[in-house]
């Protein structure tokens, strides 16, 4: 008699829940609704803890990163974050509080030095690409993004008269490294390709980039490493973003290429991220607070659903972010999609996130295997 159970890998962990601003609460509220069907399909506990930052916070506290967020989050196994920024410090260059200092001291404090961001394309959106179908044929790939150094967090000057300004870009080759190394593991078991994207024809950092590049190829046999200007690789992105496997680059490079490069698939309300360091993790869709779509249940949650997808394979619960993904596929496949991909029939933030937890109760494998396992027994 096979008493034995379905062997369990049931999962308690803390998520800090950062809505921020914009339509930041909305599409966040919809991965919530998404974990926490996959919590109870899966027998897991997800407990939510609801922290401020940026203008949010500006607005009750006066400062965009409340201490108590930090501690929020350094308490968590992951962070979920929404979107910052609002136009009202936009367009104040002289604003002292501006919402993303929040984030970017967020980054630095949890030491999140890469921020990683893939680029897929979807069949069904191609018409909406600025590229012809052609060129998005084989597109798939992964930016590591430096995300705690450089002209980011370099030292910066405003003379007294305010005429001369300075943003110092400094690295150091530890900073370096460590991005570096998960950019070739992440190579190892994609296409073995990385692109390190730079300009060392000019910027001494680059040179420095390259060097340190150069120096762990050798411990990356299978990976082929390539280099290219960012000027260059903002063009190739266009005319040939099939030839990317895993790129990699530092954190201003970054933050321009990865924008560019979210449009490919037709929207860039689809796209996720993950920012990891040493301590919790912390995932946002890389669409911005979209201020003109805020409260009208009409943002695209696909981005924020998808990086609670990266969140559960951080968590090592690949079977469960799997199921996540093919939810977010079906929707687009049966047109349950927002505004932004069509314009004339479309489903609100909240009708997608509940179609897509749906179809999570409603094709959950783990549940159909342990009934298997039961019915066997039962037999035997
Ligand atoms: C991003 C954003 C941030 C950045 C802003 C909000 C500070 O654009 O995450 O890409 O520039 O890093
Ligand atoms: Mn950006």
């Amino acid at each position: 008699m096979n008493s034995k159970k379905v062997p369990k890998n049931n999962m308690d962990k803390k998520i800090a829940v950062v809505n921020g601003d914009g339509i930041g609460p909305e599409v966040t509220a919809q991965s919530i609704k998404v974990l926490n069907t996959i919590a109870l399909e899966f027998d897991h506990q997800f407990r939510f803890a609801h922290a401020l930052m940026g203008a949010d916070a500006i607005d009750k506290t006066g400062n965009p990163l409340p201490d108590e967020t930090v501690a929020i989050c350094k308490q968590s196994d992951a962070i979920l974050f929404g979107a910052i920024g609002h136009p009202k410090y936009d367009n104040d260059p002289s604003a002292k509080v501006r919402p993303e200092q929040g984030l970017l001291k967020l980054r630095k404090e949890l030491e999140l030095f890469a921020n990683i961001r893939p680029i897929n394309t979807y069949a069904s959106l191609a018409h909406l690409s600025p590229l012809k179908t052609k060129q998005l044929q084989g597109v798939d790939f992964i930016i590591f993004r430096e995300l705690t150094g450089g002209i980011y967090f370099g030292k910066r000057s405003l003379n007294e008269d305010q005429t001369f300004a300075t943003d110092e870009c400094a690295y150091h080759s530890y900073e370096i490294e460590r991005v570096a190394h998960l950019a070739f593991k992440s190579a190892q078991t994609r296409r073995k390709k990385l692109t390190l994207i730079d300009k060392a024809n000019v910027l001494e950092t680059s040179r420095l980039w390259r060097k340190v590049v150069q120096s762990l190829a050798s411990q990356y046999p299978d990976v082929s490493v390539d280099y290219m200007f960012v000027d260059n690789a903002a063009m190739q992105i266009i005319i040939n973003p099939a030839q990317f496997d895993v790129v990699l680059t530092e954190n201003m490079f970054g933050d321009i290429i990865s924008d560019e490069a979210s449009v490919l698939s037709g929207s860039l309300g689809l796209l996720p991220s993950a920012s990891i360091g040493n301590g919790s993790a912390l995932f946002e869709p890389i669409h911005g607070s979209y201020p003109q779509a805020t409260g009208k249940d009409i943002a695209n949650p696909l981005g924020s659903v998808l990086s609670a997808a990266l969140m559960l394979d951080h968590f090592n619960l690949y079977t469960e972010a799997n199921l996540v993904r093919e939810a977010v596929n079906w929707t687009l496949t049966h047109s349950f999609v927002s505004k932004d991909i069509d314009p004339i029939n479309n489903y609100g933030t909240a009708a997608i996130g509940d179609l897509i937890a749906d179809y999570i109760k409603r094709n959950n494998k783990k549940e159909l295997s342990s009934n298997a396992t039961l019915n066997a027994s039962t037999i035997i």
